[in-house]
């Protein structure tokens, strides 16, 4: 059942963009409308909202702090994203006019159960998104996007977290339909900007080898660091999550703007750095903040392997390794940014002989508190 490949979660990252299309498959109607799946509440309901909680756990979570930029650019609400097992214990301000969106790859997640009885008891609508039917979450949820990634076996979420992504866009959108579209030309064109993004990771997973090479050659380096601006930031959190979690490594994320607050005092000769490069067609000059950041962590001594967008050679001379990806609209770029940092914790867990589909400690499922 691993067809021909040696772990499921090699598998997993190659079925990405097949779990992709098949997310986005059949989810507008003739007149190009976002649909959920189940929706037990009145369009009138979620065009009430007037605030948006994004709660979940480990990988999940990060998805949701990707959909925050996404959801806030698109709608204009105001969106928090909380660890599910710190939302409920800090008496959060809900009420019917909060949507609660719970991400959770199992829906048997206890901490996000908790957290979503917590938002139902103080009367918000929760949307949850999900690639189990008929588990707890969506079952007690007023509205169900599911993500079709199937059956993900590997303990580390990697095809998950990709549709999870894609759930979230299509969550923006809808609320921006719904909410009357103040973007209306760019949700046209962020739909068919989704719909080509499956051949986009494929061409990022057909040009894996460099950082296969890459990691088999950093195997047992410590710490590693990621940083990122913007949706490079929660992927920096992902990239270093699965580095943890499969190489027991000590791997860190950073907002790369943070770096001079505090942990550029890690930074010692040889430490890898991973940078998640924004767009240079971005705005707001993140793009060259970073590579600024490039070079504050290289003048101390940092391996820095750079994932940029093709055609950003501005990173060419600070950087000792580049990863290039696709060219695609900034609030997308985590669906293919994500990738090589996948491959890259597989490969590292992989050179230091570790089980890579089922890493110590870990469940699948966390169904305690
Ligand atoms: C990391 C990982 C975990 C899960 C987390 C939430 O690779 O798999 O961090 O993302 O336990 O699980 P779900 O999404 O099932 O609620």
């Amino acid at each position: 059942e691993k067809g021909g490949y040696e772990h499921f979660m090699l598998k997993e990252i190659e079925e990405q963009p097949t779990a992709v299309r098949d997310t986005l498959r059949g989810r507008f109607t003739a007149t190009g409308e976002i649909a959920l799946d189940e929706v037990r509440l009145s369009d009138q309901d979620l065009r009430d909202t007037d605030k948006v909680f994004i709660v979940a756990c480990g990988t999940s979570y990060h998805a949701g702090l990707v959909a925050k930029y996404a959801i806030e650019h698109w709608t204009r609400l105001p969106c928090e994203v909380e660890l599910a097992s710190e939302f409920r214990y800090r008496d959060p301000v809900l009420d019917r006019s909060t949507l609660v969106i719970v991400i959770s790859q199992s829906g048997e997640t206890m901490d996000t159960i908790m957290a979503l009885r917590h938002a139902k008891e103080q009367k918000a609508r929760v949307l949850a998104i999900s690639n189990t039917v008929g588990s707890t979450i969506p079952r007690e949820s007023d509205a169900v996007l599911y993500t079709r990634a199937g059956l993900e076996v590997a303990v580390a979420s990697t095809k998950a977290f990709l549709t999870q992504l894609v759930a979230c866009y299509l969550v923006g959108l809808h609320l921006a339909q719904i909410r009357g579209v103040k973007y209306a030309d760019e949700v046209a064109a962020i739909l068919d900007e989704l719909a080509a993004m499956p051949e986009k990771i494929q061409t990022v997973l057909a040009a894996m080898d460099p950082v296969r090479e890459l990691a088999r050659s950093l195997a047992g380096v410590q710490p590693v660091l990621f940083i990122g601006r913007h949706v490079g930031y929660p992927v920096a959190l992902e990239g270093a999550l699965k580095l943890k979690e499969l190489a027991y490594l000590h791997a860190e994320g950073f907002a790369a703007g943070e770096l001079k607050h505090g942990p550029i005092s890690l930074i010692e000769d040889g430490t890898p750095v991973v940078v998640i490069v924004p767009s240079p067609r971005g705005r707001g000059l993140l793009h060259d903040k970073v590579v600024s950041n490039i070079q504050e962590v290289k003048a101390r001594g940092a391996k820095v392997i750079a994932v940029a967008e093709d055609g950003d050679t501005a990173v060419v001379p600070h950087a000792d390794e580049v990863v290039y990806v696709p060219v695609v609209p900034t609030l997308l770029a985590p669906l293919l940014t994500a990738v090589p940092l996948q491959v890259f914790a597989c490969e590292v867990a992989g050179a230091l002989g570790l089980e890579i589909d089922q890493p110590r400690n870990l469940a699948k499922s966390v169904t305690v508190e």
